[in-house]
């Protein structure tokens, strides 16, 4: 059989990220999930789930956009679970503005979260896996926005492109350290993200009707559910996926093609 991995998922107390642990643990590998503050009794009930498939969990809470929180999460899962296989840096906000409206705050704290949270990750994992001398597996949360903009999330938009093109130059500089570098590039999925049912209320109560009506999209919202994207991530976490790095990949019901 084949050794045990060791995982670390960034927001992971709910939604996608969540959705990859439970995944993951069924694949033999121990899973340390990360959130911020106030996720506590969540990210617990995540670790109980993965314990419950026999594997490790560890709950670590910390702010992605905060460098030494990141460094010491990786240390963290290093200290406990003995390395660092495979880093999924998933966390990420959403938050409503245009080029005219969007807020000094909005840009920057979506930027911190989304940007500066995913370069800290893959640096980190990095430097981890260059040591350890076995390769790797670091995966970043874009989004289809990342390749389309959506209207009225100007600043989440910017930051998924941004996390395509980090994770393209990434694959290129780790390639030579037999570390895969790619990212999920997700439609609607839905999470607390997209439907929330006391904001859904005030719209007419469909999941996604409050982001339908921000984002004036006319077509209206289709989503999937979270595990259409952990399955992903478990094919690009397998051995058998090697020759893939780089991308971003598209799992969206065919909105859009590229
Ligand atoms: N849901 C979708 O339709 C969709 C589509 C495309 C991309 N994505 C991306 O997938 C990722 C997961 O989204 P989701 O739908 O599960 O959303 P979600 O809001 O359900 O979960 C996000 C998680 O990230 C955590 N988080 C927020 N800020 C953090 C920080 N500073 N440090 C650590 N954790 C933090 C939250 O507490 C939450 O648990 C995000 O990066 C999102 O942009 C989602």
């Amino acid at each position: 059989m084949a050794a045990t991995r060791f995982a670390l998922i960034t927001g992971a107390a709910q939604g996608i990220g969540a959705a990859i642990a439970l995944r993951l643990a069924d694949d033999n590998i121990d899973v340390a999930v990360f959130d911020i503050k106030g996720q506590e009794e969540k990210l617990d009930g995540v670790v109980k789930a993965i314990e419950a498939k026999g594997r490790r969990g560890l709950a670590i809470v910390g702010d992605v956009s905060v460098e030494e929180d990141v460094k010491g999460a990786v240390d963290k899962v290093v200290e406990v679970f003995g390395g660092l296989d495979i880093m999924v840096a998933n966390a990420g906000v959403a938050k409503l503005g245009t080029i005219v409206t969007a807020t000094t705050d909005t840009w920057k704290s979506t930027m911190g979260i989304n940007v500066d949270g995913v370069f800290y990750c893959y640096k980190y994992a990095a430097i981890q896996m260059i040591k350890q001398g076995r390769g790797g597996r670091i995966i970043g949360a874009c989004s289809g926005a990342g390749k389309r903009p959506i209207p009225n999330l100007l600043a989440y938009s910017t930051s998924k492109f941004a996390v395509r093109g980090l994770t393209q130059a990434a694959a290129q500089e780790l390639a030579q350290y037999n570390i895969q570098v790619n990212a999920y590039a997700p439609g609607w999925i839905m999470t607390a993200m997209v439907a929330d049912e006391q904001r859904d209320a005030k719209f007419g109560g469909e999941p996604g009707a409050f982001l339908n009506h921000a984002i004036g999209d006319s077509g209206g919202i289709k989503g999937a559910e979270p595990e259409v994207i952990a399955e992903l991530v478990a094919y690009m976490v397998k051995p058998q996926a090697y020759f893939m790095t780089g991308q971003s990949v598209c799992v969206n019901g065919g909105y859009f093609m590229d």
